[in-house]
């Protein structure tokens, strides 16, 4: 089975190879937990690889999308003038009637795009009602992988820390594929980001939940936090793994 490389390679690794072809993916987090970095960090590489990308955002203007990917070192707007690459700025309102759809026949059309992101399903929830959210999401989701496209879905969750994290709201979660997970950890008094995928239909994944940064060279994922537990919680606790000379230390350990 192909896979979709997001290009960052730790990330690769967390999920055998990269994402399913045509899945759908959520990807969530809290504001400022680095979403948007990431999502166009995996369309730039996917242009890397020769697959064309279109990232369709409700939430910033043009301007700023090329301005903060600039300080990246990525060029959107070169990769747009090659035709593989393309911002669609348009509002909520339009994607969910039929003229949504011409938008994006057409674009695909001139991209021909492999890869996908919504920025973002909360965004879009907004203008509709409650109940016809899950129908709506399922009707874009459709919409996207009967024409062979691999898509990423921005879920923005309230919680900062803190709380434990729930991507259940509305039920979206049954709907996509993957669930990637983004999230501030209180550590020792400083905040921390973790990054773990909850979910990944028909795939071993990384259970992990692995450290992460924002890089002037975009998103990079460390190590797991080990020796820590609660990190999903957001306010972890250190395990403390104690030696048979600390037990002694403490007289815990019967002397022979
Ligand atoms: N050039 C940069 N180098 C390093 N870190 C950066 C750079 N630009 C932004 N950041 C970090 O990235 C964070 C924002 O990232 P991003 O916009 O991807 O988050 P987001 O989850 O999409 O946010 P929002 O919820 O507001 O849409 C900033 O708070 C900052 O810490
Ligand atoms: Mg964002």
């Amino acid at each position: 089975m192909p896979r979709v490389k997001t290009g960052i390679e730790e990330l690769d690794e967390m999920l055998k190879g990269g994402f399913m072809e045509g899945d759908a993916v959520i990807l969530a987090g809290s504001a400022g937990t680095g979403k948007t970095t990431l999502a166009l960090q995996y369309l730039v590489n996917g242009v890397k690889l020769g697959e064309g990308g279109v990232y369709v955002t409700f939430e910033q203007l043009p301007s700023q999308i090329y301005r903060d990917a600039e300080n990246f070192g990525w060029n959107l707007r070169k990769l747009e003038e090659d035709k593989k690459f393309r911002i669609v700025c348009t509002s909520p309102d339009l994607l969910l009637n039929a003229d949504g759809e011409h938008i994006l026949d057409e674009v695909i059309k001139e991209i021909q795009p492999s890869r996908i992101v919504v920025d973002s399903l909360s965004h879009l929830a907004m203008y509709v009602d409650e109940k016809e959210m899950r129908k709506e999401a399922y009707r874009i989701i459709m919409y996207l992988k009967t024409r062979g496209l691999s898509s990423m879905f921005i879920w923005e969750t309230p919680q900062i820390v803190g709380q434990t994290f729930s991507v259940t709201d509305l039920g979206m979660s049954f709907l996509v594929d993957a669930i990637v997970m983004l999230r501030l950890v209180e550590v020792e008094s400083s905040m921390r980001k973790a990054l773990a995928i909850l979910k990944m239909r028909g795939s071993d994944h990384d259970k992990r939940l692995r450290e992460f940064d924002i890089t002037p060279q975009g998103i990079r994922v460390s190590t797991p936090f080990t020796g820590y537990e609660g990190v999903m919680t957001g306010s972890p606790r250190k395990v403390a793994r104690l030696t048979a000379k600390d037990l002694a230390k403490k007289g815990l350990l019967k002397k022979r």
